[in-house]
Protein backbone atom coordinates (compact mmCIF):
# COMPACT_ATOMS: atom_id res chain seq x y z
CA UNK A 1 0.00 0.00 0.00
CA UNK A 2 1.44 3.45 -1.22
CA UNK A 3 0.68 6.93 0.98
CA UNK A 4 -1.78 8.65 -0.85
CA UNK A 5 0.04 12.17 -2.46
CA UNK A 6 -3.35 14.05 -3.63
CA UNK A 7 -6.00 15.15 -1.06
CA UNK A 8 -9.74 16.07 -3.10
CA UNK A 9 -10.94 18.51 0.34
CA UNK A 10 -14.68 18.73 -1.04
CA UNK A 11 -15.15 21.45 1.50
CA UNK A 12 -19.18 22.09 0.57
CA UNK A 13 -21.48 21.44 -1.94
CA UNK A 14 -23.23 24.40 -2.06
CA UNK A 15 -22.40 26.26 -5.32
CA UNK A 16 -23.74 29.51 -7.32
CA UNK A 17 -23.43 27.39 -10.21
CA UNK A 18 -26.15 25.03 -11.61
CA UNK A 19 -24.39 22.90 -14.31
CA UNK A 20 -26.22 20.24 -16.31
CA UNK A 21 -22.73 18.40 -16.01
CA UNK A 22 -21.89 18.28 -12.31
CA UNK A 23 -20.44 14.97 -10.73
CA UNK A 24 -21.14 16.01 -7.29
CA UNK A 25 -23.78 13.62 -5.80
CA UNK A 26 -27.92 13.78 -6.40
CA UNK A 27 -28.44 13.38 -2.64
CA UNK A 28 -27.06 16.93 -2.16
CA UNK A 29 -29.06 17.41 1.44
CA UNK A 30 -27.03 14.68 2.91
CA UNK A 31 -24.18 16.81 3.22
CA UNK A 32 -25.47 19.39 4.82
CA UNK A 33 -23.62 18.92 7.79
CA UNK A 34 -20.50 20.55 6.57
CA UNK A 35 -17.11 20.05 8.83
CA UNK A 36 -15.85 22.84 10.78
CA UNK A 37 -13.08 24.67 10.54
CA UNK A 38 -11.42 22.77 13.72
CA UNK A 39 -12.43 19.64 11.98
CA UNK A 40 -10.99 20.34 8.58
CA UNK A 41 -7.90 21.53 10.04
CA UNK A 42 -7.11 18.28 11.94
CA UNK A 43 -8.38 16.57 7.99
CA UNK A 44 -5.41 18.53 6.70
CA UNK A 45 -2.65 17.58 9.84
CA UNK A 46 -3.43 14.17 9.40
CA UNK A 47 -3.36 14.02 5.56
CA UNK A 48 0.10 15.78 5.58
CA UNK A 49 1.35 12.92 8.45
CA UNK A 50 0.30 10.51 5.90
CA UNK A 51 2.10 11.63 2.84
CA UNK A 52 -0.36 13.56 1.04
CA UNK A 53 1.48 16.77 -1.15
CA UNK A 54 -0.98 18.21 -3.04
CA UNK A 55 -4.44 19.51 -1.37
CA UNK A 56 -7.27 19.87 -4.22
CA UNK A 57 -10.04 22.65 -2.63
CA UNK A 58 -12.74 22.24 -4.18
CA UNK A 59 -16.67 21.59 -3.78
CA UNK A 60 -19.59 22.23 -4.69
CA UNK A 61 -18.10 26.07 -4.62
CA UNK A 62 -15.35 26.23 -1.60
CA UNK A 63 -15.13 30.28 -1.85
CA UNK A 64 -18.97 29.68 -0.12
CA UNK A 65 -16.63 28.97 2.97
CA UNK A 66 -15.73 31.70 5.11
CA UNK A 67 -13.10 29.96 6.46
CA UNK A 68 -11.44 29.44 3.22
CA UNK A 69 -8.67 31.31 4.19
CA UNK A 70 -7.59 29.76 7.20
CA UNK A 71 -8.31 26.48 5.64
CA UNK A 72 -5.71 27.53 3.17
CA UNK A 73 -3.11 29.05 5.91
CA UNK A 74 -3.33 25.90 7.36
CA UNK A 75 -2.69 23.87 4.41
CA UNK A 76 0.47 26.19 3.62
CA UNK A 77 1.97 25.91 6.77
CA UNK A 78 1.60 22.24 6.57
CA UNK A 79 3.87 22.57 3.48
CA UNK A 80 1.12 20.81 0.99
CA UNK A 81 0.99 22.46 -2.15
CA UNK A 82 -2.50 24.15 -2.42
CA UNK A 83 -5.47 24.61 -5.62
CA UNK A 84 -8.24 26.27 -5.48
CA UNK A 85 -10.81 24.99 -7.92
CA UNK A 86 -13.35 27.42 -8.47
CA UNK A 87 -16.07 28.67 -10.48
CA UNK A 88 -14.70 32.26 -9.44
CA UNK A 89 -18.07 33.52 -8.57
CA UNK A 90 -16.81 35.23 -5.27
CA UNK A 91 -13.25 35.61 -6.29
CA UNK A 92 -13.50 39.65 -5.25
CA UNK A 93 -9.89 41.05 -5.24
CA UNK A 94 -9.96 41.73 -1.57
CA UNK A 95 -10.58 37.85 -1.23
CA UNK A 96 -7.78 36.82 -3.60
CA UNK A 97 -5.32 39.23 -2.10
CA UNK A 98 -5.97 37.46 1.53
CA UNK A 99 -6.03 34.02 -0.08
CA UNK A 100 -2.65 35.15 -1.95
CA UNK A 101 -1.17 36.26 1.57
CA UNK A 102 -2.32 32.77 3.03
CA UNK A 103 -0.54 31.33 0.85
CA UNK A 104 -2.67 29.85 -1.74
CA UNK A 105 -0.27 28.44 -4.58
CA UNK A 106 -2.76 27.67 -7.36
CA UNK A 107 -6.05 28.64 -9.13
CA UNK A 108 -7.95 26.76 -11.65
CA UNK A 109 -11.27 28.56 -12.49
CA UNK A 110 -14.51 26.87 -14.50
CA UNK A 111 -15.95 28.26 -17.54
CA UNK A 112 -18.37 27.01 -19.54
CA UNK A 113 -18.11 28.33 -23.06
CA UNK A 114 -16.29 31.05 -25.06
CA UNK A 115 -19.60 33.00 -25.21
CA UNK A 116 -21.18 34.72 -22.32
CA UNK A 117 -25.06 33.35 -23.24
CA UNK A 118 -23.71 30.45 -24.14
CA UNK A 119 -21.83 29.98 -21.16
CA UNK A 120 -24.30 31.54 -19.05
CA UNK A 121 -27.19 28.58 -20.40
CA UNK A 122 -24.91 26.19 -19.52
CA UNK A 123 -24.38 27.62 -15.85
CA UNK A 124 -27.74 28.27 -15.04
CA UNK A 125 -26.14 31.48 -14.12
CA UNK A 126 -24.99 34.53 -15.35
CA UNK A 127 -21.73 34.51 -14.55
CA UNK A 128 -19.77 34.49 -17.52
CA UNK A 129 -18.74 38.32 -17.10
CA UNK A 130 -17.64 37.44 -13.62
CA UNK A 131 -15.40 34.47 -14.24
CA UNK A 132 -13.37 36.75 -16.68
CA UNK A 133 -12.91 39.17 -14.19
CA UNK A 134 -11.73 37.03 -11.72
CA UNK A 135 -8.87 35.57 -14.46
CA UNK A 136 -7.81 38.98 -14.72
CA UNK A 137 -7.14 39.17 -11.25
CA UNK A 138 -5.61 35.76 -10.67
CA UNK A 139 -2.96 36.88 -13.45
CA UNK A 140 -2.43 40.26 -11.74
CA UNK A 141 -1.36 38.78 -8.44
CA UNK A 142 0.89 36.52 -10.16
CA UNK A 143 -0.93 33.16 -9.73
CA UNK A 144 -0.18 30.12 -11.95
CA UNK A 145 -3.69 30.06 -14.03
CA UNK A 146 -5.30 26.95 -15.56
CA UNK A 147 -8.74 27.27 -16.88
CA UNK A 148 -10.88 24.21 -16.86
CA UNK A 149 -13.58 23.76 -19.60
CA UNK A 150 -15.60 20.17 -19.30
CA UNK A 151 -16.65 19.92 -23.00
CA UNK A 152 -19.86 17.93 -24.00
CA UNK A 153 -22.47 17.59 -27.20
CA UNK A 154 -23.69 21.86 -26.42
CA UNK A 155 -20.28 23.42 -26.61
CA UNK A 156 -17.68 20.80 -27.90
CA UNK A 157 -18.06 22.52 -31.61
CA UNK A 158 -16.76 25.62 -30.51
CA UNK A 159 -13.66 24.52 -28.82
CA UNK A 160 -11.61 26.33 -31.32
CA UNK A 161 -13.23 29.41 -29.07
CA UNK A 162 -12.73 28.59 -26.91
CA UNK A 163 -9.01 27.78 -26.62
CA UNK A 164 -8.46 31.42 -28.44
CA UNK A 165 -10.33 32.34 -24.88
CA UNK A 166 -8.06 30.96 -23.01
CA UNK A 167 -5.05 32.48 -24.39
CA UNK A 168 -6.96 35.99 -24.31
CA UNK A 169 -6.89 35.74 -20.59
CA UNK A 170 -3.55 34.34 -20.23
CA UNK A 171 -4.39 30.82 -19.14
CA UNK A 172 -1.21 28.66 -18.28
CA UNK A 173 -2.60 25.69 -19.17
CA UNK A 174 -6.33 24.78 -20.30
CA UNK A 175 -8.15 21.29 -19.15
CA UNK A 176 -10.54 20.50 -22.00
CA UNK A 177 -12.83 17.65 -20.22
CA UNK A 178 -15.02 15.62 -21.52
CA UNK A 179 -17.57 14.92 -19.30
CA UNK A 180 -17.36 12.38 -17.23
CA UNK A 181 -20.90 10.48 -16.19
CA UNK A 182 -21.53 10.38 -13.29
CA UNK A 183 -23.85 12.36 -10.57
CA UNK A 184 -26.00 15.08 -12.64
CA UNK A 185 -24.06 14.18 -15.93
CA UNK A 186 -25.51 10.75 -15.78
CA UNK A 187 -28.49 12.12 -15.74
CA UNK A 188 -28.29 14.61 -18.33
CA UNK A 189 -26.12 12.16 -20.23
CA UNK A 190 -28.08 11.21 -23.92
CA UNK A 191 -28.23 15.67 -24.17
CA UNK A 192 -24.72 15.37 -23.10
CA UNK A 193 -22.63 12.82 -25.02
CA UNK A 194 -21.21 14.24 -28.42
CA UNK A 195 -21.25 12.17 -31.54
CA UNK A 196 -18.38 10.49 -33.18
CA UNK A 197 -17.97 13.27 -35.74
CA UNK A 198 -17.92 15.97 -33.02
CA UNK A 199 -15.10 14.57 -31.35
CA UNK A 200 -13.34 14.20 -34.40
CA UNK A 201 -13.80 17.19 -35.92
CA UNK A 202 -12.72 18.72 -31.92
CA UNK A 203 -9.25 16.60 -32.28
CA UNK A 204 -8.00 18.07 -34.96
CA UNK A 205 -8.53 21.81 -33.63
CA UNK A 206 -7.10 20.57 -30.18
CA UNK A 207 -3.76 19.09 -31.84
CA UNK A 208 -3.42 21.96 -33.81
CA UNK A 209 -3.81 24.38 -30.76
CA UNK A 210 -1.00 22.30 -29.15
CA UNK A 211 1.11 22.72 -31.57
CA UNK A 212 0.92 26.31 -31.97
CA UNK A 213 0.96 27.20 -28.51
CA UNK A 214 3.45 25.20 -27.55
CA UNK A 215 5.44 27.67 -25.42
CA UNK A 216 2.88 29.56 -24.19
CA UNK A 217 0.00 26.99 -22.56
CA UNK A 218 -0.50 23.48 -21.91
CA UNK A 219 -3.32 22.67 -23.53
CA UNK A 220 -4.66 18.94 -22.02
CA UNK A 221 -7.74 17.32 -23.75
CA UNK A 222 -9.45 14.09 -21.94
CA UNK A 223 -11.30 11.78 -24.23
CA UNK A 224 -14.73 10.26 -23.11
CA UNK A 225 -13.59 7.27 -21.64
CA UNK A 226 -17.59 5.62 -23.72
CA UNK A 227 -15.45 6.58 -27.23
CA UNK A 228 -12.36 4.59 -25.89
CA UNK A 229 -11.56 0.93 -26.54
CA UNK A 230 -10.04 0.21 -23.20
CA UNK A 231 -11.37 2.10 -19.82
CA UNK A 232 -9.64 4.74 -17.97
CA UNK A 233 -6.92 3.84 -15.19
CA UNK A 234 -9.21 5.42 -12.64
CA UNK A 235 -7.57 7.07 -9.84
CA UNK A 236 -4.48 5.29 -10.77
CA UNK A 237 -6.21 2.63 -9.24
CA UNK A 238 -8.51 2.16 -6.47
CA UNK A 239 -7.58 3.72 -3.04
CA UNK A 240 -4.02 3.96 -4.26
CA UNK A 241 -2.44 7.91 -4.17
CA UNK A 242 -5.60 9.93 -3.94
CA UNK A 243 -8.27 10.16 -1.51
CA UNK A 244 -11.78 12.74 -0.77
CA UNK A 245 -12.75 13.70 1.71
CA UNK A 246 -16.55 15.16 1.16
CA UNK A 247 -18.27 18.20 3.17
CA UNK A 248 -19.46 15.82 5.81
CA UNK A 249 -16.31 14.06 6.84
CA UNK A 250 -16.93 11.38 4.65
CA UNK A 251 -13.66 9.38 3.42
CA UNK A 252 -13.70 7.85 -0.12
CA UNK A 253 -11.08 7.29 -2.90
CA UNK A 254 -12.47 8.91 -5.18
CA UNK A 255 -15.42 11.65 -5.60
CA UNK A 256 -18.36 9.47 -7.09
CA UNK A 257 -17.59 6.58 -4.63
CA UNK A 258 -20.63 7.42 -2.24
CA UNK A 259 -23.14 5.87 -4.68
CA UNK A 260 -21.41 2.49 -3.77
CA UNK A 261 -23.14 0.07 -1.62
CA UNK A 262 -19.78 0.10 0.84
CA UNK A 263 -19.63 0.79 4.21
CA UNK A 264 -19.11 4.79 5.14
CA UNK A 265 -16.14 5.77 6.95
CA UNK A 266 -15.88 9.53 8.23
CA UNK A 267 -12.82 11.45 9.85
CA UNK A 268 -15.53 12.23 12.49
CA UNK A 269 -15.33 8.45 13.78
CA UNK A 270 -11.50 7.56 12.72
CA UNK A 271 -8.12 8.96 11.63
CA UNK A 272 -7.67 9.43 8.00
CA UNK A 273 -4.24 6.86 8.35
CA UNK A 274 -6.34 4.16 9.99
CA UNK A 275 -8.96 4.70 6.97
CA UNK A 276 -6.67 4.71 4.46
CA UNK A 277 -5.42 1.36 5.85
CA UNK A 278 -7.82 -0.77 6.73
CA UNK A 279 -11.74 1.07 6.10
CA UNK A 280 -13.47 -1.33 3.17
CA UNK A 281 -14.01 1.72 1.35
CA UNK A 282 -10.74 1.75 0.99
CA UNK A 283 -9.69 -2.03 0.56
CA UNK A 284 -12.28 -3.37 -1.26
CA UNK A 285 -11.17 -2.97 -5.07
CA UNK A 286 -7.44 -1.90 -3.59
CA UNK A 287 -4.90 -3.85 -6.45
CA UNK A 288 -5.73 -6.85 -8.25
CA UNK A 289 -7.17 -9.33 -6.36
CA UNK A 290 -10.66 -8.52 -6.34
CA UNK A 291 -11.00 -8.76 -10.25
CA UNK A 292 -13.30 -10.66 -11.71
CA UNK A 293 -12.73 -12.43 -15.76
CA UNK A 294 -12.03 -10.71 -18.26
CA UNK A 295 -9.69 -8.86 -16.24
CA UNK A 296 -8.21 -11.11 -13.99
CA UNK A 297 -6.11 -12.81 -17.08
CA UNK A 298 -5.65 -9.36 -18.70
CA UNK A 299 -2.18 -8.18 -19.18
CA UNK A 300 -3.96 -4.62 -19.09
CA UNK A 301 -4.87 -4.98 -15.17
CA UNK A 302 -1.74 -3.24 -13.99
CA UNK A 303 -2.44 -0.18 -16.87
CA UNK A 304 -6.42 0.28 -16.24
CA UNK A 305 -6.94 -1.80 -13.11
CA UNK A 306 -10.00 -3.03 -14.91
CA UNK A 307 -11.27 0.70 -15.47
CA UNK A 308 -13.63 2.64 -12.91
CA UNK A 309 -15.89 0.83 -10.34
CA UNK A 310 -18.20 3.80 -10.17
CA UNK A 311 -18.73 3.46 -14.00
CA UNK A 312 -19.29 -0.29 -13.20
CA UNK A 313 -21.94 0.32 -10.66
CA UNK A 314 -24.02 2.92 -12.30
CA UNK A 315 -24.23 0.73 -15.30
CA UNK A 316 -24.18 -2.75 -14.38
CA UNK A 317 -25.57 -2.41 -10.31
CA UNK A 318 -21.83 -4.49 -9.21
CA UNK A 319 -18.78 -2.50 -8.73
CA UNK A 320 -16.97 -5.42 -9.18
CA UNK A 321 -17.87 -5.92 -12.40
CA UNK A 322 -14.98 -5.07 -15.38
CA UNK A 323 -15.89 -1.02 -16.72
CA UNK A 324 -18.49 -1.86 -19.51
CA UNK A 325 -16.35 1.21 -21.27
CA UNK A 326 -14.25 -1.82 -22.18
CA UNK A 327 -14.72 -3.71 -25.56
CA UNK A 328 -13.60 -6.84 -23.82
CA UNK A 329 -16.36 -6.31 -20.86
CA UNK A 330 -19.43 -9.12 -20.78
CA UNK A 331 -21.52 -5.69 -20.56
CA UNK A 332 -20.05 -3.56 -23.21
CA UNK A 333 -22.85 -3.74 -25.11
CA UNK A 334 -24.45 -0.96 -21.96
CA UNK A 335 -21.86 1.33 -23.56
CA UNK A 336 -21.89 0.67 -27.24
CA UNK A 337 -26.05 1.16 -27.55
CA UNK A 338 -25.43 4.73 -25.47
CA UNK A 339 -22.77 5.69 -28.38
CA UNK A 340 -25.23 4.36 -31.12
CA UNK A 341 -27.94 6.90 -30.07
CA UNK A 342 -25.53 9.31 -29.78
CA UNK A 343 -24.40 9.30 -33.50
CA UNK A 344 -28.17 9.07 -34.48
CA UNK A 345 -28.84 12.11 -32.96
CA UNK A 346 -27.50 15.21 -34.69
CA UNK A 347 -29.38 17.81 -32.12
CA UNK A 348 -27.10 19.66 -30.04
CA UNK A 349 -29.77 21.98 -28.07
CA UNK A 350 -31.58 18.87 -25.82
CA UNK A 351 -32.94 19.99 -22.62
CA UNK A 352 -30.65 20.07 -19.76
CA UNK A 353 -31.61 19.19 -15.94
CA UNK A 354 -29.96 21.60 -13.68
CA UNK A 355 -27.82 20.45 -10.91
CA UNK A 356 -29.67 22.56 -7.89
CA UNK A 357 -27.56 25.51 -6.38
CA UNK A 358 -28.13 24.89 -2.30
CA UNK A 359 -27.00 21.85 -0.84
CA UNK A 360 -28.51 23.29 2.27
CA UNK A 361 -27.39 25.08 5.57
CA UNK A 362 -23.63 26.13 5.76
CA UNK A 363 -21.84 24.81 8.85
CA UNK A 364 -18.88 27.77 8.27
FE1 LIG B 1 -8.59 -3.39 -18.59
FE2 LIG B 1 -10.06 -5.42 -17.64
FE3 LIG B 1 -10.47 -4.48 -20.14
FE4 LIG B 1 -8.24 -5.85 -19.55
S1 LIG B 1 -10.35 -6.64 -19.54
S2 LIG B 1 -8.37 -3.98 -20.77
S3 LIG B 1 -7.83 -5.15 -17.42
S4 LIG B 1 -10.80 -3.39 -18.21
FE1 LIG C 1 -14.89 6.18 -8.54
FE2 LIG C 1 -13.76 5.91 -10.99
S1 LIG C 1 -14.94 7.59 -10.18
S2 LIG C 1 -13.51 4.65 -9.25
Amino acid sequence: MDSPFGLLAELTYRCPLACSYCSNPLNLADYTDELATVEWRRVLAEAAELGVLQCHLSGGEPLLRRDLVEIVAQAHELGLYTNLVTSALGLSRPRAEQLRAAGLDHVQISVQADEPAVSDRIAGTPSFGRKIEAMGVVKELGWPLTVNVVLHRQNIDRVADVLDLAEQVGADRVELANTQYYGWALRNRAALLPSRDQLDAAEVVVRAARERLRDRMDVLYVLPDYYSRYPKPCMGGWASRQLTVTPNGDVLPCPAAQSLPLPRASVREDSLARIWAEAPVMTAFRGTDWMPDPCRGCDRRELDFGGCRCQAFQLTGDAARTDPVCHLSPDHDLVARVVETANADSRTDLPLLPRPHRAGRARS
